[in-house]
């Protein structure tokens, strides 16, 4: 059995992929080491049944006695572990969720269910580096998969709706109780019918532009608001969030061809699933049932959401999908622009498909 190291499993992204470990039973394969930044010594958790102590997380010798890592400790741990760690001579399999490692020559991005063959012969080539996508493409690509697969996309265009948990779980918190305070300011007139609705909206743009909510950690009122930047500004007027989609997509499906990949990314009050709106332009003119079955067939986790209103509403919203690994396709149709303009809409869990399964699901490729 194969030597397992976890560091961050405690935080949000590393909570889920402990959760998904157990559900799948993955601690049965492995022997699992459970490291800490700040707490070793102390008890290890017991996901796999097995007893033992928090080795530290700094511990390069500790750190090199393993034939597998998985890192959900965030980008500054990478970054100072991860080259004293291979300057070392260690061999082993680095898995991790942060970017830092993402777009190096010899890290391969990974979500299996759309880049299978790319990490399989990465594996044989040699490649000990793997690092999960971000969010937003990796949900795209777990919907969209079908087209790319297809070589039937020529570029995309993308207007996101990204949830808090993207953040990170301080910025859940956040939204939470800016939801709660304007909530809290208007709760009588509320329950008031006679009261007048655009006196409670002034109430509560105040509160909103007055300052009081807490936003440290989004530098702005999310709740009844949105926020249209994420990430850091480039000097090409992209956020960093938005240069992620053409530089991953690109790089998980190893293209010979760049195809484009450009847009808006948008933060918004929903707590853990992005969402993400496309304009697709595709090669050639396919007829939506084509498109469908070619979408549909693509994984065992997509789901075609036909362009109906009942259907959407019910099925293609973050309040339907949190919590699951679906990734669900839908508002399919063929825009004013012509035959071979394609819209979709897909909502994903950010927390799942877009941090903590492609995780485990490596680790199985290798054991
Ligand atoms: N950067 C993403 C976001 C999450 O802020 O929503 C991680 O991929």
């Amino acid at each position: 059995m194969k030597n397992v190291g976890f560091v961050g499993w405690r935080g949000m992204v590393g909570s889920v992929l402990m959760q998904r470990m157990v559900e799948e039973r993955d601690f049965d394969a492995i022997r699992p080491v459970f490291f800490s930044t700040s707490q070793h010594g102390q008890a290890a958790p017991a996901f796999g049944g097995q007893q033992g102590t928090l080795q530290d997380a700094s511990d390069i010798e500790a750190l090199r006695a393993l034939d597998i890592i998985i890192t959900c400790q965030g980008g500054d741990y990478t970054n100072e572990i991860y080259p004293k760690l291979r300057a070392s001579g260690w061999q082993g399999y680095w898995i991790d969720a942060a970017s830092s490692l993402r777009m190096k020559d010899d890290a391969i991005i990974i979500l299996d269910p759309v880049n299978h063959d790319v990490i399989r012969q990465g594996v044989d080539r040699g490649i000990k580096t793997f690092v999960g996508g971000n969010c937003t493409v990796s949900l795209m690509l777990m919907s969209l998969g079908g087209l790319f697969a297809q070589d039937l996309v020529e570029w995309v265009s993308v207007a996101t709706y990204q949830a808090a948990s993207g953040g990170g779980a301080r910025h859940m918190r956040e939204l939470l109780t800016q939801m709660g305070m304007l909530h809290n300011n208007v709760a009588k007139e509320l329950q008031d019918p006679a009261s007048a609705i655009l006196d409670i909206e002034r109430n509560v743009t105040a509160l909103t532009r007055s300052g009081t909510l807490p936003t440290e950690q989004f530098g702005a009122p999310l709740a009844g608001s949105l926020i249209p930047w994420i990430d850091k500004a480039l000097e090409n007027g992209q956020s960093k969030e938005e240069w992620k989609g053409q530089a991953e997509t690109n790089k998980i499906l190893n293209t010979q061809t760049l195809i484009p990949v450009d847009g808006l990314c948008v933060r918004i009050g929903a707590l853990r699933c992005h969402s993400q709106a496309f304009t697709i332009k595709m090669k050639k003119d396919v007829s939506i049932p084509e498109i469908e079955t070619l979408l549909a067939s693509h994984n065992d986790w997509v789901r075609v959401i036909p362009n109906d209103r009942d259907l959407t509403v019910r099925e293609l919203t973050p309040a339907a999908v949190t919590g699951t690994l679906n990734t669900p396709v839908g508002r399919l149709r063929k825009l004013n622009m012509g035959p071979e303009y394609l819209s979709a809409f897909t909502v994903g869990d950010q927390l799942l498909w877009g941090a903590a399964e492609p995780l485990r699901r490596m680790l199985r490729i290798l054991l």
